[in-house]
């Protein structure tokens, strides 16, 4: 019996509400055609009061679980790749975990901010290869909204809440990652930073002041470098080109990044698959909600090659070469 970590299903959510453009002029000095021309995002979703990390990673769970016909008691472990948790303790794979009745699965959450999703992939494709597991969801989630500061016009028009999940499941098909690249670069964290309850910050603070800080423009340099070296390494540690590549799932930051690092590696336009424009940023839920539409509107098929890479806070990257 072979153990082929093989994404078996794959599901998201979204809040219903949207924040277009033209609500952000009527908040900060900004504009429709500015945000559009600088970034590519036209509309962004916005969590109702109800909704958390962890009722949107259930959501989307759930639908992964239902594509891949598994029961919740089937699973073996939860894995949540998530910036900014309901909680900090229980952490918000725990909260899944009950809320979809998972009752055999053990649950961690993994923050290593957009790259997360790929982090959390990583780490579920080895259980699955050794043979330790046989079922095991990975989700990406964020409500980013309630820690942007809605004053701040350089990081307001970024970002947005939703969550998507996939399910790995052990196969005797072969498929699977055929390379994995994960870096990080801790030495320049503070280009985007927000404090925890644990730091020095929070000393003889009363009111929530606490917002994402970014240097846009050291991001904007970082997240092209690192999408561009990241794909190459993976593609060339999998023995292919660039060429071999049939649907390349950036982390959706920004258009502008997305084009300008697909140029340098040479992957043509119909090859990129692009939905910041509908949905901002959503850092570690933004891969696996592009992967469960491409999937939808059957841009991958069986054999393809799918390159996945995240980039952003840590600073972190990281790549998947997947064959379908
Ligand atoms: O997941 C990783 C997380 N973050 C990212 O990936 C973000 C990466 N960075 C970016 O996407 C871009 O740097 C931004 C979209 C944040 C900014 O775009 P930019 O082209 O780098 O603009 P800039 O910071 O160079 O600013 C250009 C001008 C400035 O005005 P002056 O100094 O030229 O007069 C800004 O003050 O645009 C101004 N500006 C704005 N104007 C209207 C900055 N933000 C806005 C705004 N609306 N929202």
């Amino acid at each position: 019996m072979a153990n082929y970590p093989r994404i078996a299903g794959w599901g998201k959510a979204l809040p219903q509400r949207i924040l277009a453009n033209s609500e952000l002029e009527l908040l900060v000095d900004t504009s429709d055609e500015w945000i559009q021309k600088r970034t590519g995002i036209k509309e962004r979703r916005i969590a109702s009061p109800g909704d958390t990390p962890a009722t949107l990673a259930t959501e989307a769970g759930k639908a992964a679980l239902k594509v891949a016909g598994v029961s919740p008691c089937e699973l073996d472990l939860i894995i949540a790749a998530v910036t900014i948790p309901d909680k900090i303790i229980p952490a918000c794979a725990f909260l899944v975990q009950h809320a979809i009745g998972a009752e055999r699965a053990g649950a961690f959450d993994i923050n290593a901010a957009c790259s997360g999703f790929v982090y959390g992939l990583a780490v579920a494709s080895q259980f699955i290869s050794s043979g330790t597991y046989k079922n095991i969801l990975v989700v990406g989630s964020e409500v980013l909204s309630r820690s942007v500061n809605w004053q701040d016009r350089s990081t307001c028009i970024l970002f947005g809440d939703a969550a998507g999940a996939v399910l790995v499941q052990a196969s005797d098909e072969p498929c699977g990652p055929k390379a994995i690249v994960l870096g990080s670069d801790g030495g320049n964290g503070n280009a985007i930073t927000l404090d925890g309850p644990g730091s020095s910050f929070n000393e003889g603070q009363s009111d929530n002041c606490n917002y994402i800080t970014m240097d846009g423009q050291e991001v904007y340099r970082f997240a092209i470098n690192a999408l561009v070296s990241s794909t190459r390494k993976a593609v060339d540690e999998a023995g292919l080109t660039i060429d071999d590549i049939d649907l390349f799932i950036p982390h959706q930051a920004n258009e502008r990044i997305i084009h300008a690092a697909t140029k340098t590696l040479g992957i043509s336009p119909d090859k990129v698959f692009i939905n910041v424009h509908s949905y901002g940023n959503t850092s570690a839920a933004s891969i696996p909600v592009a992967l469960c539409e491409a999937l939808e509107q059957g841009r991958i098929h069986d054999g393809d090659i799918v390159a996945m890479t995240g980039v952003g806070g840590g600073l972190s990257w990281a790549t998947m070469v997947y064959q379908w």
